[in-house]
């Protein structure tokens, strides 16, 4: 009888950590999608030579109306850094209250891109030191790096699979 008992709490347990996880892994996927863009745009700027078009900070010269094509790459930059930003730090801190299971690389992303964020603005302000920009290229590399084990780690979870 408390076989039984212990067995069905078990079981409702592990069904509700899967559903738990399940949010954590389309957390983590759309934070790979956005995060792919933001890079994918960032690496486009370095090598068009337009790193600088857009002086300013936190905003370029047209504030939150539609860019001019001078610096339309830079502004889609920071737009998606921001809204990747804000799904990473809430995915952390789901995370560290309901997904206990893969908190560590969430955590770990989380405070990975608060550092990214403050890169990019001495990126700016110290008009594109090459230490500065590779230090930049290679934590958004490892953001990636987190992200993606976040989201292995979350879907080999949600599939049953509890031995990570
Ligand atoms: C999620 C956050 C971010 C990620 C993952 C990211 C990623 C990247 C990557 C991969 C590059 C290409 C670097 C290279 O090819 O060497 C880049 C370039 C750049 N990023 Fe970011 N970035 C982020 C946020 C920001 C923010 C918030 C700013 C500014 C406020 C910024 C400013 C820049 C600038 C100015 C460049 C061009 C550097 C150059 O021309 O050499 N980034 N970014």
């Amino acid at each position: 009888m408390l076989r039984l008992i212990i067995a069905s709490l078990k079981s409702s347990y592990v069904a509700q950590q899967r559903i738990l996880t399940n949010k954590m892994l389309w957390f983590s996927f759309v934070s790979l999608v956005l995060l792919y863009g933001v890079m994918l745009i960032g690496i486009y700027i370095t090598a068009s030579h337009q790193g600088l078009s857009c002086p300013d900070w936190p905003l370029c010269p047209n504030g939150f109306n539609f860019p001019p094509p001078k610096y339309f790459f830079e502004h889609v930059h920071r737009l998606l850094a921001a809204i990747t930003t804000g799904v990473i730090l809430t995915s952390a801190f789901y995370s560290v209250k309901k997904a206990k299971n893969v908190r560590t690389t969430a955590v770990a992303a989380g405070i990975i891109i608060s550092v990214q964020i403050f890169l990019g603005i001495l990126v700016i302000n110290k008009r594109l030191e090459a230490l500065l920009v590779a230090t930049h290229l290679s934590t958004g590399v490892l953001l990636f790096a987190m992200t993606l084990m976040t989201f292995l780690s979350s879907y080999r979870l949600a599939n049953g699979n509890s031995k990570i």
